[in-house]
């Protein structure tokens, strides 16, 4: 059977990769007649005339790629010579693009990285190099296109292949091949060119043809296999379903189930044409088990003897994928080959500037930024360091509320402190906490506008649970900022921070059996969300405290808005920062039409009618 090499091409804008790649093809006839009648229409059609094809179009096959010039999407073309099969990845050279190429470089043997002979190296390259090292392709060829624009001159090539040497040191490639190219003519392409006999390497598809492939390590590592499925056609088959990660299962084989820990031994390996004795990394199987053991999608069969780890706790590498920013505390949806479970992650340790490696402090990651970060889960999971289980140490991260992807990452190792640390077992539970206070406790969180009137409001409703007997704290943000908060300013990444304290103090509270009454702008959803998952959707009322701005703004009780419109307040809520009204609070007051009087009365019968306050 023939071996597969996938690689990526990357490249600027208009360093030509889709012509290199249709170049290929249509040197090694690996195209369709009927597809070069086709190119032929389509080039005149695009300007290109007689002769001259534009190679381009055999690659760029989406159509709002051709219309807007500039490829917009990961294309996988399949082709093969005598020597060999090949999936090429064709990514986007745009900078806004980056994560494209990174999702294709995270499964590439290799990496051909497009320069223009006319330009040498530019920061892109530097980008494109950096990014396919950080993914952990092993193997790059430095295209120098375009050489028929700079008369196939040799020191021209020279120049580029001493620049890229010197940028290229630091990063981690087995080999570098450089090849002297021009995509448009064919040279050193398939063959070598006669206009650069100064050049004795290969042509780029000889390099092609004989480059290292990287899955035999895979094969030799232990057995792993994330469970995509479980598979119960009927009461006498149970069989977990997924694709080997890496290394080798055989029958008889004992195993482990993570995180549980839980132990049985392989009884048989079922694919969809017929059973097998073993089966090897990159296979898709159904294993089935001696024992009964619990395993749901989302575990990890591992072998026993060597165990995959289990963490919480990272240091990881991240690109950065979106135009907003990574906000430090905010929870993002963590999805890896294993889990899918939220998570938060720590302010960056640093940002890597591609220009040179070095390190550089950064409070967060902008589009593109690459950055070391903790990155904290909510529950354990099974993983491998990145180097050596490119499948099982990535994961992305997503936004709770758009669902984009906004980042990539890689686990560099788990952080020790996450396994020495265990929960201490208390006596004394809520449960008897609060049945002494003869109350259930609940956290009612207000949100609104500064000078809304949460703060009022706060204090009336405790008053009127206060009179009744029951047990109460109030959490007031301007309060707890002269105290536990006073490290914390007003920009994304504090509020957060200030709200993730509040909702763990909260839970602490109400551990205590306390009824929380929280009044906090809590301006973002997402942190709004976060505090609900910290304590509880149960035992969480989020109150909406409506005041339109013109109102707070026309009160202005503490003169903070006249100060925000003269510009002394950066970042003022309403005004220089937004506010994300709530879209279905449990209670919503209108405070411009209602006493805080009232509003408590509204709240209350809200906790009563929902059982809040049953005695
Ligand atoms: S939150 O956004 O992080 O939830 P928090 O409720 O703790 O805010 O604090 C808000 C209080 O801080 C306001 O009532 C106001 O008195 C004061 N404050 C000072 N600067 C700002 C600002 N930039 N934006 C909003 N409130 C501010």
């Amino acid at each position: 059977m023939q071996d597969i090499l996938r690689f990526i091409t990357c490249g600027s804008v208009d360093d030509g990769k889709s012509t290199l790649i249709g170049r290929m093809l249509y040197d090694r006839k690996m195209i369709f007649d009927d597809q070069v009648a086709e190119l032929e229409v389509s080039s005149k059609k695009f300007g290109t005339t007689g002769e001259n094809i534009d190679f381009a179009l055999l690659v760029d096959g989406l159509a709002a790629e051709r219309e807007q010039g500039i490829t917009i999407d990961v294309a996988y073309r399949y082709f093969n010579t005598e020597k060999r099969k090949f999936i090429v990845a064709d990514t986007p050279g745009h900078i806004q693009y980056t994560r494209n190429m990174a999702t294709a470089a995270s499964t590439a043997d290799l990496a051909v990285i497009l320069v223009d002979a006319r330009q040498g190296i530019l920061s892109q390259t530097k980008r494109h190099s950096y990014v396919v090292s950080m993914l952990g392709v092993k193997n790059v060829i430095i295209a120098i296109n375009k050489m028929d624009l700079v008369d196939y001159s040799k020191d021209a090539f020279s120049k580029i292949c001493e620049d890229y040497a010197k940028f290229s040191n630091a990063l981690n490639f087995s080999t570098i091949e450089v090849v002297p190219v021009s995509a448009l003519n064919g040279d050193n392409i398939c063959s070598a060119s006669s206009h650069m006999s100064w050049y004795k390497g290969e042509s780029l598809l000889g390099y092609l043809e004989t480059a290292e492939i990287s899955t035999g390590e895979q094969k030799k590592q232990a057995f792993r296999m994330p469970v995509q499925m479980v598979s119960r056609p009927n009461l006498d088959f149970r069989g977990f379903a997924g694709t080997i990660s890496s290394g080798d299962v055989a029958v008889g084989q004992n195993i482990v189930a993570l995180p549980s820990g839980k132990a049985s031994k392989i009884k048989s390996i079922v694919t969809y044409k017929n059973e097998l004795q073993s089966a090897s990394s990159g296979q898709a199987v159904t294993l089935t088990l001696e024992d009964e053991i619990d395993i749901s999608r989302g575990d990890l069969i591992s072998c026993e003897e060597d165990q995959c780890s289990i963490a919480d706790l990272f240091r990881t590498k991240i690109l950065w994928m979106s135009e907003q920013k990574m906000i430090a505390g905010r929870q993002y949806l963590f999805k890896s080959a294993v889990s899918e479970q939220v998570c938060t992650l720590e302010k960056p340790k640093y940002l890597i500037d591609i220009e040179n490696l070095q390190h550089i402090a950064a409070d967060n990651l902008n589009l593109n930024d690459i950055g070391v970060c903790e990155l904290h889960l909510n529950h354990k999971c099974a993983y491998e360091r990145y180097e050596n289980n490119r499948n099982l140490g990535s994961f992305i991260l997503i936004d709770r509320h758009t669902n984009q992807t906004v980042g990539m990452g890689m686990i560099e190792h788990s952080m020790r402190r996450s396994l020495n640390v265990q929960e201490q077992y208390i006596s004394i539970t809520r449960n008897q906490r609060s049945e002494q206070k003869s109350q259930t406790p609940c956290v009612v969180w207000m949100t609104g506008l500064s000078g809304a009137g949460k703060s009022t409001i706060a204090d009336t409703l405790e008053q009127r649970l206060f009179g009744d007997d029951y047990h109460t704290i109030i959490l007031d943000g301007d309060n707890v900022r002269h105290g536990l908060n006073k490290d914390l300013g007003f920009t994304e990444q504090d509020r957060a921070e200030n709200i993730r304290r509040i909702s763990e103090v909260s839970k602490l509270m109400m551990d205590a059996g306390l009824i929380v009454i929280v009044s906090f702008i809590s301006p973002f959803r997402s942190e709004r969300e976060l505090a609900k998952d910290i304590i509880g959707q149960d035992s969480f009322i989020e109150v909406y405290i409506d005041t339109p701005l013109e109102l707070a703004e026309e009160r202005d009780v503490k003169g903070l808005y006249k100060k925000a419109r003269a510009g002394e307040i950066p970042n003022f809520t309403g005004i220089g920062s937004p506010y994300e009204n709530p879209e279905n609070p449990d209670v919503r007051i209108q405070t411009a039409t209602c006493n805080p009087d009232t509003a408590a009365g509204i709240i209350l019968k809200y906790m009563r009618e929902n059982k809040f306050t049953v005695r």
